[in-house]
């Protein structure tokens, strides 16, 4: 059985949607530490609920970025995880720490990357009044929101539609996705090498990623 941190920022439903395909062996994996910058994120409370373990490395109590990513360094080697999912976790990390970890570090984006990295990717989604919107979930890079791609999930979108329906419809499928994905990386079906992502057992429909349309 693999072992999973996961890192967090706010509210935690993906956190929460991992546990529960793990604690229903649709993962084969464990989540050994949910771990949290921000001290008030309710995904700390979910991850209670689920009798899972929790740290909190509080970016503000440190004096540096580096100071920061030292503790979270030695805590994530402390552990000793096989995977470590970046889901909601809103700091930047820096180079050193994400070149010691990249290989088996993955981030969840809520846009079809390379479209919009950063922030506000729903309301630039339906602003360029695109037909289409989704998820991205990539292996880490120290460029920002670049790093090699592993799936998207796509939904179609109208500019119509209120960014709370597509905040929640984008959240169903991350809840779908990112656990599927988690599996398979589990089952080392999909792992980095010389910065390619592989694919092992999983029919790619032609494509160089994973990609699920998704009705929701
Ligand atoms: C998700 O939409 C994820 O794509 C983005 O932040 C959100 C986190 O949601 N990076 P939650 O904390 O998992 O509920």
């Amino acid at each position: 059985m693999k072992k999973i941190a996961v890192l967090i920022s706010g509210s935690g439903s993906n956190l929460e949607a991992i546990v529960k395909s793990c604690n229903s062996n649709l993962i084969n994996g464990e989540v050994v530490s949910v771990i949290s910058n921000n001290p008030d994120a309710y995904g700390l409370i979910r991850a209670k609920n689920f009798k899972v373990n929790t740290k909190i490395i509080n970016h503000n109590e440190f004096a540096s970025r580096n100071e920061f990513e030292k503790v979270l360094g030695e805590y994530l080697d402390q552990l000793n995880v096989d995977l470590i999912v970046l889901a909601g976790f809103m700091r930047i990390l820096g180079k050193k720490i994400i070149n010691k970890f990249s290989s088996k570090m993955i981030n969840l984006h809520p846009s079809l990357l390379p479209l919009y990295p950063g922030l506000n990717t729903h309301e630039k989604a339906l602003l360029n009044n695109d037909k289409e919107h989704g998820i991205s979930i990539h292996f880490v890079s120290t460029e920002l929101d670049a790093g090699p791609i592993i799936a998207q999930g796509i939904i179609n979108i109208d500019n119509a539609e209120k960014i709370e329906t597509l905040i929640d419809r984008i959240h169903k499928i991350e809840h779908k996705l990112l656990p599927k994905i988690i599996s398979e990386i589990c089952k080392d079906n999909i792992y980095i090498e010389q910065n390619i992502v592989k694919f092992k057992n999983i029919n790619l429909k032609g494509k160089n990623i994973y990609i699920k349309n998704y009705e929701v």
